[in-house]
């Protein structure tokens, strides 16, 4: 069954990255009214000025529970209400390291962000989204499900993020409110950007890991469609793009076989090596 977004107001974090962004357009586009939040000033107001009169922009920083109990009242006090919070904002280790290569202020770093970010933003909004029999739409990552080498950090977050959501959805069930996850797969966007298009040791690793359409990059308007469907729906997950389902669905004997490989591959070893040799925290 799906619920239209016309009317609705969706409280966005990470707004001004290129999936935030490109969601908040869309679901202007279907009637949506948006609170955009980001860490930047400029980015936020230029992002409101450009979605129109149902954009209000906010300067939110997820990692401090206060700025988003603020933005929360704002937005209420605006629009009357808020029925989905859409707890997106997300980083990761720049440059990717591993887990001896990391100082412990990277790891935290990462931690504040993707976690307890995702924990606060979904604490701040919880009331207005029961009381409207709302959804939560979480932001994980096909991270959740694959190794998170030289990402650590940011697959343990995500991996947290997604029991989170799922828990989530089972509470909120006897009070007709909802939550979901979101995992894409690669996304042309910042984040995205040292993996998959910066020259160097982890872009050859991701070149290895990744082949074929599981190393294709999907724009952001894509992933937005995919997300403005799932927030319709009020889907329990939503895998965009959808060549990441099986994945997701065989993860069990996947897990076992690729971590297997990996393990013995003379490549990864080299690049690994290399990741290593001037790492902070070596
Ligand atoms: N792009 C991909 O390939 C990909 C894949 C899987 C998951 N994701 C996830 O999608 C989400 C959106 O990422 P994106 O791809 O649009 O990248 P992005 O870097 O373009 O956007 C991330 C946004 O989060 C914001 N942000 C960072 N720290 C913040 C803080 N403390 N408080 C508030 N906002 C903060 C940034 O300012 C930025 O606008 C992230 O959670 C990311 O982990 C992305």
């Amino acid at each position: 069954m799906r619920t239209s977004l016309s009317g609705k107001t969706v409280f966005i974090t990470g707004a001004t990255g290129g999936i935030g962004s490109a969601a908040s357009h869309e679901l202007i586009a279907r009637g949506a009214s948006v609170v955009v939040t980001d860490i930047g000033k400029q980015q936020v107001d230029d992002l409101a000025a450009a979605l129109g009169e149902r954009a209000l922009p906010i300067v939110v920083d997820v990692t401090d529970r206060g700025s988003i109990d603020q933005a929360m009242a704002r937005a209420v006090d605006h629009f009357g209400k808020v029925d989905i919070v859409f707890a997106n904002a997300g980083i990761a280790n720049d440059p990717p390291l591993t887990v001896a290569g990391l100082t412990d202020e990277m790891f935290e770093k990462v931690i504040d962000v993707d976690l307890n970010g995702v924990w606060h933003t979904v604490r701040a909004g919880l009331p207005q989204v029961i009381e409207h029999g709302g959804y939560v739409l979480i932001t994980s990552s096909i991270y959740a499900f694959m190794n998170g080498v030289v990402n650590a950090p940011y697959a343990m977050s995500k991996a947290a993020v997604e029991q989170l959501g799922r828990a989530l959805r089972t509470e909120l069930a006897y009070r007709g409110a909802s939550a979901g996850v979101l995992y894409p797969g690669w996304v042309d966007t910042n984040i995205a950007s040292v993996a998959m298009h910066d020259p160097g040791p982890v872009k050859e690793l991701a070149d290895h890991a990744f082949r074929g359409p599981l190393g294709k990059t999907i724009t952001p308007e894509r992933a937005a469609k995919a997300i403005a469907n799932g927030m319709e729906k009020r889907a329990p997950r939503i895998i965009v793009p959808r060549r990441w389902i099986p994945f997701s669905l065989m993860r069990g004997a996947f897990n076992v076989a690729t971590d297997a490989i990996m393990e013995r591959d003379a490549k990864i070893a080299g690049v690994l090596e290399r990741i290593d040799r001037d790492a902070p925290g070596a």
